[in-house]
Protein backbone atom coordinates (compact mmCIF):
# COMPACT_ATOMS: atom_id res chain seq x y z
CA UNK A 1 0.00 0.00 0.00
CA UNK A 2 1.21 3.56 -0.91
CA UNK A 3 1.82 5.77 2.20
CA UNK A 4 0.74 9.33 1.19
CA UNK A 5 3.24 12.11 1.64
CA UNK A 6 2.81 13.93 4.86
CA UNK A 7 0.53 16.82 5.28
CA UNK A 8 3.27 19.90 4.24
CA UNK A 9 4.31 21.70 6.83
CA UNK A 10 6.97 24.22 7.90
CA UNK A 11 9.98 22.06 8.23
CA UNK A 12 13.10 23.72 9.75
CA UNK A 13 16.00 21.58 9.13
CA UNK A 14 18.92 21.49 10.79
CA UNK A 15 20.49 20.05 8.23
CA UNK A 16 19.98 23.48 5.57
CA UNK A 17 21.50 26.21 7.82
CA UNK A 18 20.73 28.89 8.52
CA UNK A 19 18.09 27.64 11.21
CA UNK A 20 15.43 29.85 9.63
CA UNK A 21 15.26 28.03 6.19
CA UNK A 22 12.08 26.55 5.74
CA UNK A 23 11.81 22.96 3.76
CA UNK A 24 8.88 20.85 3.65
CA UNK A 25 10.40 17.51 4.32
CA UNK A 26 9.71 15.06 7.12
CA UNK A 27 12.09 14.83 9.83
CA UNK A 28 12.64 11.72 8.93
CA UNK A 29 12.23 10.96 4.85
CA UNK A 30 9.56 8.50 4.38
CA UNK A 31 9.65 5.33 1.88
CA UNK A 32 6.90 3.76 0.04
CA UNK A 33 6.98 0.72 2.36
CA UNK A 34 7.35 2.33 5.94
CA UNK A 35 4.68 2.44 8.35
CA UNK A 36 5.14 4.83 10.84
CA UNK A 37 4.38 3.64 14.19
CA UNK A 38 2.38 6.58 15.00
CA UNK A 39 0.15 9.29 13.11
CA UNK A 40 -2.15 12.08 13.17
CA UNK A 41 -3.83 12.46 10.06
CA UNK A 42 -5.98 15.86 10.33
CA UNK A 43 -6.53 15.14 13.49
CA UNK A 44 -9.49 17.45 14.84
CA UNK A 45 -11.03 16.62 18.57
CA UNK A 46 -14.14 17.92 20.57
CA UNK A 47 -14.97 18.05 23.62
CA UNK A 48 -18.78 18.34 24.40
CA UNK A 49 -20.00 22.03 25.48
CA UNK A 50 -23.07 23.07 26.58
CA UNK A 51 -23.98 24.63 23.38
CA UNK A 52 -22.70 21.69 21.44
CA UNK A 53 -19.30 20.50 20.51
CA UNK A 54 -16.11 22.64 21.62
CA UNK A 55 -13.33 22.33 19.31
CA UNK A 56 -9.95 21.92 21.20
CA UNK A 57 -7.44 20.94 18.39
CA UNK A 58 -8.13 21.19 14.49
CA UNK A 59 -6.00 19.65 11.47
CA UNK A 60 -3.20 18.36 13.30
CA UNK A 61 -1.07 16.19 11.26
CA UNK A 62 2.02 14.47 11.93
CA UNK A 63 4.17 11.01 11.49
CA UNK A 64 6.40 9.35 14.28
CA UNK A 65 8.71 6.46 12.66
CA UNK A 66 10.40 4.06 15.60
CA UNK A 67 12.55 5.43 17.84
CA UNK A 68 11.68 8.95 17.09
CA UNK A 69 10.73 10.85 19.56
CA UNK A 70 7.89 13.89 18.91
CA UNK A 71 7.65 16.60 21.21
CA UNK A 72 4.68 18.15 21.45
CA UNK A 73 5.35 21.89 22.38
CA UNK A 74 2.97 24.69 22.66
CA UNK A 75 0.86 26.95 25.28
CA UNK A 76 -1.52 26.54 28.04
CA UNK A 77 -4.59 24.44 26.35
CA UNK A 78 -3.31 24.10 22.77
CA UNK A 79 -4.45 20.42 22.86
CA UNK A 80 -1.28 18.55 23.65
CA UNK A 81 -2.87 17.01 26.38
CA UNK A 82 -6.03 16.63 23.78
CA UNK A 83 -3.54 15.00 21.10
CA UNK A 84 -2.10 12.51 23.82
CA UNK A 85 -5.35 11.55 25.03
CA UNK A 86 -6.12 10.54 21.28
CA UNK A 87 -2.92 8.49 21.22
CA UNK A 88 -3.49 6.82 23.91
CA UNK A 89 -7.04 5.73 23.05
CA UNK A 90 -8.89 7.68 25.32
CA UNK A 91 -10.20 10.03 23.41
CA UNK A 92 -12.14 9.54 19.71
CA UNK A 93 -11.31 11.78 16.94
CA UNK A 94 -13.80 14.00 15.35
CA UNK A 95 -12.28 14.22 12.13
CA UNK A 96 -9.34 13.12 10.68
CA UNK A 97 -7.78 9.63 12.18
CA UNK A 98 -5.03 8.66 14.52
CA UNK A 99 -3.28 5.44 13.90
CA UNK A 100 -0.82 2.73 15.47
CA UNK A 101 0.89 1.24 12.94
CA UNK A 102 -1.13 1.95 10.33
CA UNK A 103 -4.34 0.64 12.23
CA UNK A 104 -6.91 3.45 13.73
CA UNK A 105 -6.42 3.84 17.60
CA UNK A 106 -9.91 2.65 18.94
CA UNK A 107 -9.05 2.42 22.65
CA UNK A 108 -6.04 1.57 24.81
CA UNK A 109 -3.38 -1.24 24.41
CA UNK A 110 -0.27 -2.77 25.94
CA UNK A 111 1.31 -1.29 23.16
CA UNK A 112 1.46 2.25 24.59
CA UNK A 113 1.90 3.34 27.92
CA UNK A 114 1.09 6.64 29.18
CA UNK A 115 2.93 8.79 32.13
CA UNK A 116 0.91 11.59 33.30
CA UNK A 117 2.13 14.90 34.98
CA UNK A 118 0.25 14.15 38.01
CA UNK A 119 2.34 13.00 40.98
CA UNK A 120 -0.33 10.64 42.59
CA UNK A 121 0.21 8.21 40.03
CA UNK A 122 1.16 5.01 42.18
CA UNK A 123 -0.99 3.37 44.64
CA UNK A 124 -1.14 4.17 48.14
CA UNK A 125 -0.74 1.00 49.64
CA UNK A 126 1.63 -1.01 47.52
CA UNK A 127 5.67 -0.40 48.10
CA UNK A 128 7.51 1.18 45.51
CA UNK A 129 8.91 -2.13 44.30
CA UNK A 130 5.24 -3.31 43.91
CA UNK A 131 3.84 -0.62 42.76
CA UNK A 132 6.34 -1.44 39.24
CA UNK A 133 5.73 -4.98 39.37
CA UNK A 134 1.99 -4.90 39.82
CA UNK A 135 0.97 -4.43 36.15
CA UNK A 136 4.68 -6.35 34.98
CA UNK A 137 2.12 -9.36 36.32
CA UNK A 138 -1.20 -8.42 35.73
CA UNK A 139 -0.49 -6.71 31.86
CA UNK A 140 2.52 -8.66 31.02
CA UNK A 141 1.59 -12.05 33.21
CA UNK A 142 4.97 -12.04 34.50
CA UNK A 143 5.42 -14.12 37.68
CA UNK A 144 6.03 -12.76 40.98
CA UNK A 145 9.70 -13.30 40.65
CA UNK A 146 10.39 -12.07 37.29
CA UNK A 147 7.91 -8.84 37.81
CA UNK A 148 9.88 -7.89 41.05
CA UNK A 149 13.27 -8.29 39.32
CA UNK A 150 12.37 -6.64 37.07
CA UNK A 151 10.72 -3.79 38.79
CA UNK A 152 14.41 -3.47 41.06
CA UNK A 153 16.04 -3.16 37.77
CA UNK A 154 14.28 -0.44 36.70
CA UNK A 155 13.69 1.38 39.63
CA UNK A 156 17.52 1.27 40.05
CA UNK A 157 17.87 2.73 36.58
CA UNK A 158 16.28 5.76 37.61
CA UNK A 159 18.06 6.12 40.99
CA UNK A 160 15.43 4.45 43.48
CA UNK A 161 17.10 1.33 44.18
CA UNK A 162 17.38 2.47 48.11
CA UNK A 163 13.63 2.98 48.05
CA UNK A 164 12.64 -0.39 47.08
CA UNK A 165 10.51 -1.05 49.72
CA UNK A 166 9.24 2.35 50.83
CA UNK A 167 5.45 3.52 50.35
CA UNK A 168 4.79 6.07 48.09
CA UNK A 169 3.36 8.76 50.86
CA UNK A 170 6.88 9.13 51.93
CA UNK A 171 8.56 9.66 48.77
CA UNK A 172 8.97 13.41 47.60
CA UNK A 173 7.30 14.07 43.97
CA UNK A 174 10.54 13.91 42.18
CA UNK A 175 10.48 10.15 43.41
CA UNK A 176 7.31 9.45 42.90
CA UNK A 177 7.82 11.01 39.46
CA UNK A 178 10.94 8.79 39.31
CA UNK A 179 8.71 5.53 40.12
CA UNK A 180 5.78 6.49 37.40
CA UNK A 181 8.49 6.70 34.97
CA UNK A 182 10.30 3.44 36.37
CA UNK A 183 7.03 1.78 35.89
CA UNK A 184 6.58 2.59 32.22
CA UNK A 185 9.57 1.63 31.21
CA UNK A 186 9.87 -1.59 32.99
CA UNK A 187 6.83 -2.50 31.00
CA UNK A 188 9.11 -1.94 27.85
CA UNK A 189 6.60 -0.14 25.72
CA UNK A 190 7.02 -0.09 22.06
CA UNK A 191 5.18 3.50 22.24
CA UNK A 192 5.78 5.65 25.47
CA UNK A 193 3.65 8.54 25.79
CA UNK A 194 4.17 11.04 28.62
CA UNK A 195 2.51 14.51 29.53
CA UNK A 196 4.83 16.62 30.60
CA UNK A 197 6.49 14.35 33.28
CA UNK A 198 9.21 16.74 34.32
CA UNK A 199 7.31 19.63 34.92
CA UNK A 200 6.39 20.18 38.51
CA UNK A 201 10.29 19.15 39.68
CA UNK A 202 13.46 21.08 40.38
CA UNK A 203 15.35 21.95 37.82
CA UNK A 204 18.47 19.71 39.04
CA UNK A 205 16.21 16.49 39.12
CA UNK A 206 14.48 17.88 35.71
CA UNK A 207 17.56 17.62 34.20
CA UNK A 208 18.86 14.02 35.70
CA UNK A 209 15.71 12.84 34.70
CA UNK A 210 15.88 14.58 30.87
CA UNK A 211 19.23 12.62 30.30
CA UNK A 212 18.26 9.07 31.66
CA UNK A 213 15.20 9.49 29.55
CA UNK A 214 17.48 10.04 26.59
CA UNK A 215 19.30 6.98 27.72
CA UNK A 216 17.11 4.64 28.15
CA UNK A 217 15.67 5.78 24.74
CA UNK A 218 18.71 5.10 23.23
CA UNK A 219 19.20 1.73 25.21
CA UNK A 220 15.10 0.33 24.69
CA UNK A 221 14.19 2.01 21.15
CA UNK A 222 10.66 2.87 22.31
CA UNK A 223 8.83 5.35 20.37
CA UNK A 224 8.36 8.37 22.40
CA UNK A 225 5.34 11.29 22.05
CA UNK A 226 6.64 13.72 24.50
CA UNK A 227 4.38 16.91 25.78
CA UNK A 228 6.08 20.08 27.34
CA UNK A 229 5.92 23.97 27.45
CA UNK A 230 9.66 24.30 28.03
CA UNK A 231 11.29 25.22 24.80
CA UNK A 232 14.94 23.71 25.57
CA UNK A 233 13.37 20.91 27.20
CA UNK A 234 11.74 20.31 23.93
CA UNK A 235 14.36 20.88 21.88
CA UNK A 236 16.66 18.62 23.86
CA UNK A 237 14.56 15.77 23.93
CA UNK A 238 12.44 15.74 21.10
CA UNK A 239 14.10 14.29 16.94
CA UNK A 240 11.30 16.32 15.95
CA UNK A 241 9.36 18.83 17.28
CA UNK A 242 5.56 19.71 17.17
CA UNK A 243 4.90 23.90 17.47
CA UNK A 244 1.01 24.58 18.29
CA UNK A 245 -1.04 27.40 19.07
CA UNK A 246 -4.06 27.58 21.38
CA UNK A 247 -7.72 28.01 20.48
CA UNK A 248 -8.43 25.88 18.82
CA UNK A 249 -5.13 23.75 18.83
CA UNK A 250 -3.64 23.84 15.71
CA UNK A 251 0.09 23.36 14.07
CA UNK A 252 2.12 26.47 14.05
CA UNK A 253 5.49 24.84 12.64
CA UNK A 254 7.63 21.47 12.87
CA UNK A 255 11.31 21.22 13.30
CA UNK A 256 13.49 18.34 12.90
CA UNK A 257 15.65 18.46 16.18
CA UNK A 258 17.28 15.22 15.69
CA UNK A 259 21.17 16.73 15.62
CA UNK A 260 20.28 18.73 18.58
CA UNK A 261 21.02 16.57 21.77
CA UNK A 262 22.86 16.65 25.16
CA UNK A 263 26.11 17.54 23.23
CA UNK A 264 24.99 20.47 21.78
CA UNK A 265 22.79 21.85 24.56
CA UNK A 266 24.00 25.57 25.10
CA UNK A 267 25.84 25.90 21.93
CA UNK A 268 24.58 28.18 19.19
CA UNK A 269 22.82 25.85 16.38
CA UNK A 270 20.83 24.58 19.65
CA UNK A 271 19.75 28.40 20.79
CA UNK A 272 19.03 29.50 17.41
CA UNK A 273 16.09 26.89 17.50
CA UNK A 274 15.16 27.56 21.07
CA UNK A 275 15.24 31.38 20.12
CA UNK A 276 13.44 30.53 16.89
CA UNK A 277 10.67 28.54 18.60
CA UNK A 278 10.71 31.03 21.26
CA UNK A 279 9.34 33.51 18.74
CA UNK A 280 6.90 31.89 17.27
CA UNK A 281 5.45 31.21 20.39
CA UNK A 282 5.10 34.43 21.49
CA UNK A 283 3.90 35.96 17.90
CA UNK A 284 0.78 37.41 17.74
CA UNK A 285 -1.87 34.69 17.34
CA UNK A 286 0.01 32.02 18.90
CA UNK A 287 -0.24 33.32 22.20
CA UNK A 288 -3.97 33.29 22.93
CA UNK A 289 -4.03 31.45 26.16
N1 LIG B 1 -12.49 17.21 29.63
C1 LIG B 1 -12.63 18.34 28.94
N2 LIG B 1 -13.86 18.87 28.70
C2 LIG B 1 -14.02 20.00 27.98
N3 LIG B 1 -12.99 20.69 27.45
C3 LIG B 1 -11.76 20.23 27.66
C4 LIG B 1 -11.51 19.04 28.41
N4 LIG B 1 -10.17 18.82 28.45
C5 LIG B 1 -9.62 19.83 27.76
N5 LIG B 1 -10.56 20.67 27.28
C6 LIG B 1 -10.33 21.88 26.46
O1 LIG B 1 -9.58 21.51 25.32
C7 LIG B 1 -8.58 22.48 25.04
C8 LIG B 1 -7.22 21.82 25.03
O2 LIG B 1 -6.94 21.32 26.33
P1 LIG B 1 -5.66 20.47 26.68
O3 LIG B 1 -5.79 20.01 28.08
O4 LIG B 1 -5.47 19.44 25.63
O5 LIG B 1 -4.53 21.59 26.53
P2 LIG B 1 -2.98 21.51 26.91
O6 LIG B 1 -2.23 22.03 25.74
O7 LIG B 1 -2.64 20.17 27.41
O8 LIG B 1 -2.89 22.60 28.08
P3 LIG B 1 -1.92 22.60 29.40
O9 LIG B 1 -0.57 23.06 28.91
O10 LIG B 1 -2.55 23.65 30.27
O11 LIG B 1 -1.93 21.24 30.00
C9 LIG B 1 -8.74 23.59 26.09
O12 LIG B 1 -9.49 24.63 25.52
C10 LIG B 1 -9.49 22.89 27.20
O13 LIG B 1 -10.31 23.82 27.87
MG1 LIG C 1 -2.00 19.41 29.26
Amino acid sequence: MRIPDPEPMPMISLASSPVSSLASSPAVPWSQAQVPVLEARSLTLDYPGPDGPARAVTDVSFRVASGERLVLLGPSGCGKSSILKALAGFLRPAGGAVEIRGKAISGPGPDRIVVFQEFDQLLPWKSVRDNVAFPLRVARKLGVKEARARAERALRRVGLGRALDAYPHTLSGGMKQRAAIARALAAEPDVLLMDEPFAALDALTRRTLQEDLLALAQEQGFTLVFVTHAIDEAVLLGTQLHLLAAHPGRTIATFDTSGLGLAERGTPPFEDVVRHVHDLLFADGARHV
